[in-house]
């Protein structure tokens, strides 16, 4: 089925925050954030600011009638900042004018007198400081300190990954428009219908039954609008409930990248311990989490980095602790992977320099510790494990023995191109990490006209969720996608919904409106058997229409629904689904959070051009578990996207905040997204159809994060088509490679200090001209 956006989205018609008809008398506010990272405010002066053309009010903590606190699991963000600035950009006022620019113009004109403090920016200092959001947290598995001794040998390293920014093409933003007695309508381009509802509850102080928050779709959330969609929501809703006017905020993108967090930067140590055989006997690793300047979802994306600190691999000994360290930067927040993939960086880091000093192909390495069926992961729960089927159909399908013999040959005979590959498997865990997290609701009703209304907390940001939830409907009922119709999602409809994220949101939002539909359903084949006079079990509805025994009947969908409104039948249902099986101990740090695991194996092939250090990304090959996929393009669609957005943050996308904690990448000349000419020239997927009864709505597994992982395989291609110039480079385990990483390294010397015994590349370069 092809996806329900596709039409309005080619021809405009989608509507997003900013597309929503303006109200009259519609005012816009704009937020202005703290030039100074730390600091005591002595000062805030918006005299003259008040005075620009249009300027309505201009807002500050004083202004909060409610509590000045945002954070979702730690009570530790204000709103606005009230004595002291913690990050560049932290919101200090909300001038609401009667236009965008008048808004913006008086932003410009804010003055603030700031005394700076000591402004921390790297995490190993935080940490050292003792300058952490939550106590540090560690995974055991065996007993590493005894298995250092069974080891044949022992590498140790450090990797470090930078942050990515969300560059959701829909920036952040909101919409508040009154209603009567207080009640406020809210249209947030969130994530987390309910966490907005909870700040804006929180921070305006009016109870959750009087805010009705509303979202059509979103033009991308990434992770960023889980939780830090709620400033923009709970200024604009604090501005209308005083002045009782219609507010909007739509940010410009400078302000976006500037003001909200980003995916977390990590520096990790690691040890890993091999034998002979290239088992992995020991693997012990340290997490230095840069959190930024709040708690944000730090402590649980710290939590999953732990779960994922292993990839794809059994290791028997584990160690791994993580500390969430608290920085002057804008608190960062939930990417796509959600800690995962800084975790499986460090991992295969460490394979990588292992396979380096014992001069095998990382490859060997990863094969041989795969996981297998059985395999307890360091957090307890036992794999169930397609980590072989999709490694080895990859190396078959793809022929990996070929694509290494043609790169050799291509090595050989070329001197200033060298191109290189790397394998990367991953095995990502789906279930919010947090047990309780995993439930969600759904409210059907079906028409007597035979149309179908479905409403849950699913947010539809681009990745389809909306038409996976459709094909439920439409399955469970007998009738074609345009019979159902999925509402806008609203607070009011559906209550406590969790985020749509962790990949969850088909699984959870599909499986509820299956229960929903199912009752409904079974009550119309009650119907049906009594008016048909046949036994119930032998009803079914297919094409608009009941079947007996699989034959049609002269009973369409609509005048079953008329028999059953007749004898006053509910048409309606409210249905609630909570994930079974899972749980998990934090205090033995041990259960079984995840529902299952998605696996895939890709290959992915670049070439650098050693002469500048720029380098293409050939090919990414791919198998990944679909379990039997419900819409096969549109996990398609996810898994492309996620390889490039892996891609993207592995390889060009640099953020960079300066030592006074300012962004300096905060515009898109500055900060590069992969294009159509840096993404792959091929990406071939391959199905590994997996039919296991698991957790998974119609065993269609969940799709949205994990291909996400297989770009990290383009770091390490990068570092081996590097390593074939220049054997004895000095490659860092830092990301992002930037083509000016490149060209450092590839013509650095090695770590040791000693020249490095190598063709003189000047000569071929004269050659070649
Ligand atoms: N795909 C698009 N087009 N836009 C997005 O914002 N977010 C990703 C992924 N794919 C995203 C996307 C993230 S971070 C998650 S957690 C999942 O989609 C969320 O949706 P799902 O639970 O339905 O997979
Ligand atoms: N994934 C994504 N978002 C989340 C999670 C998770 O595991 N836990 C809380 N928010
Ligand atoms: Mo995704 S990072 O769980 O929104």
């Amino acid at each position: 089925m092809k996806n329900i956006d596709a039409g309005t989205h080619v021809k405009g018609g989608s509507v997003y925050l900013d597309d929503i008809p303006l109200v009259n008398g519609t005012l816009f506010g704009a937020a202005y954030g703290s030039p100074v990272a730390h600091g005591n405010i002595e000062q805030l002066d918006v005299t003259e600011a008040a005075q620009m053309p249009g300027v309505v009010r201009i807002f500050t903590y004083a202004d909060i009638t409610g509590e000045n606190q945002i954070g979702g699991i730690i009570p530790d963000e204000p709103l606005f900042a009230e004595g002291q600035t913690h990050f560049c950009g932290m919101p200090l006022a909300f001038v609401v004018a009667t236009s965008n620019e008048a808004a913006r113009a008086a932003v410009k004109k804010i003055k603030t007198a700031i005394t700076p403090l000591p402004v921390i920016t790297d995490p190993r200092e935080a940490q050292a400081r003792g300058e952490l959001i939550v106590p540090p947290r560690t995974f055991t598995l065996g007993d590493v300190s005894a298995a250092w001794q069974q080891c044949t040998h022992v590498i140790e390293g450090r990797a470090d990954t930078n942050g990515q920014e969300h560059l959701y093409i829909e920036t952040q933003g909101a919409y508040v428009i009154p209603q009567e007695n207080d009640v406020l309508k809210i249209y947030s381009s969130t994530q987390g219908p309910t966490a907005v509802q909870r700040a804006v509850s929180r921070s305006v102080g009016l109870p959750m039954h009087m805010l009705d928050v509303e979202i059509t779709r979103l033009g991308g959330g990434f992770g960023g609008k889980e939780d830090q969609a709620n400033t923009w929501a709970a200024l604009c809703a604090l501005a209308a409930h005083h002045l009782k006017k219609p507010v909007k905020y739509s940010l410009h993108r400078m302000d976006d990248m500037a003001m909200t967090g980003k995916r977390h930067p990590y520096s990790s140590d690691f040890k890993i311990g091999l034998d002979h055989e290239l088992k992995i006997v020991a693997y012990e690793v340290t997490f230095y989490q840069n959190a930024g300047a709040a708690a944000d979802l730090s402590p649980a994306v710290m939590e999953r980095t732990l779960f994922h600190c292993t990839n794809s691999y059994f290791i028997p000994n584990v160690k791994a602790t993580a500390y969430s360290c608290r920085t002057h930067l804008p608190p960062n927040t939930a990417f796509r992977g959600f800690g995962g993939p800084q975790g499986m960086f460090v991992i295969e880091a460490a394979i990588a320099k292992a396979a380096a000093v014992l001069d095998v192909p990382a490859a060997k390495i990863q094969r041989q510790n795969l996981l297998h069926t059985g395999d307890e992961f360091p957090y307890g729960q036992k794999a169930q494990s397609e980590a072989h089927a999709c490694w080895n159909k990859a190396e078959e399908w793809y022929d990996t023995a070929a694509i290494r013999h043609n790169i050799f040959t291509f090595n050989t005979a070329n001197k200033l191109y060298k191109k290189g590959m790397a394998m990367m498997p991953v095995c990502f865990g789906i279930s919010f990490t947090k047990t309780l997290m995993n439930q969600a609701r759904a409210l059907v009703h079906v028409y007597t006209d035979g149309s179908v209304s479905v409403s849950t907390g699913a947010i539809e940001m681009g990745q389809g969720v909306n038409t996976k939830i459709v094909q439920v409907a439409a399955a469970v009922f007998g009738l074609p996608a345009d019979k159902v119709r999925i509402q806008p999602t609203s607070t009011f409809r559906i209550a406590n919904t969790s985020p749509s994220a962790a990949s969850a949101t088909a699984d959870l939002n599909g499986k509820a409106t299956w229960m929903a539909c199912t009752a409904i359903a079974g009550r119309l084949k009650e119907v049906a058997a009594a008016e048909l006079n046949v036994n119930v079990n032998a009803i079914t509805f297919q094409q608009e229409r009941v079947y007996v025994h699989g034959a049609p009947t002269d009973w369409d969908w609509k005048k079953l629904l008329m028999a059953a409104y007749a004898k006053r039948v509910s048409l309606s249902e409210h249905a609630h689904y909570a994930t079974p099986e899972i749980h998990f101990d934090g205090a033995k740090e041990k259960g079984h959070p995840f529902a299952y695991h998605v696996y895939g194996t890709a290959i992915l092939e670049v070439t650098v051009d050693c002469l500048r250090g720029t380098y293409t990304i050939d090919t990414v090959k791919v198998v990944h578990d679909f379990g039997a996929s419900m819409n096969p393009a549109i996990d398609q669609g996810q898994i492309e996207g996620g390889i490039v957005q892996g891609i993207g943050w592995m390889t060009m996308e640099e953020v960079i905040y300066d030592a006074e904690g300012r962004l300096r990448s905060n515009a898109l000349s500055t900060y590069k997204v992969p294009d159509i000419y840096a993404a792959p020239k091929e990406i071939l997927i391959e199905f590994l159809d997996t039919q296991q009864d698991n957790l998974a709505i119609f065993r269609s597994k969940a799709v949205g994060e994990p291909p996400l992982m297989y770009g990290i395989g383009a770091w390490f291609a990068l570092r081996n088509a590097m390593l074939a110039f220049n054997p004895a480079a000095d490659i860092p385990f830092t990301t992002p490679m930037t083509p000016e990483k490149v060209l450092l390294a590839l013509y650095s010397k090695p770590a040791n200090g000693t020249i490095v015994a190598h063709e003189n590349t000047v000569s071929h370069l004269a050659v070649d001209k």
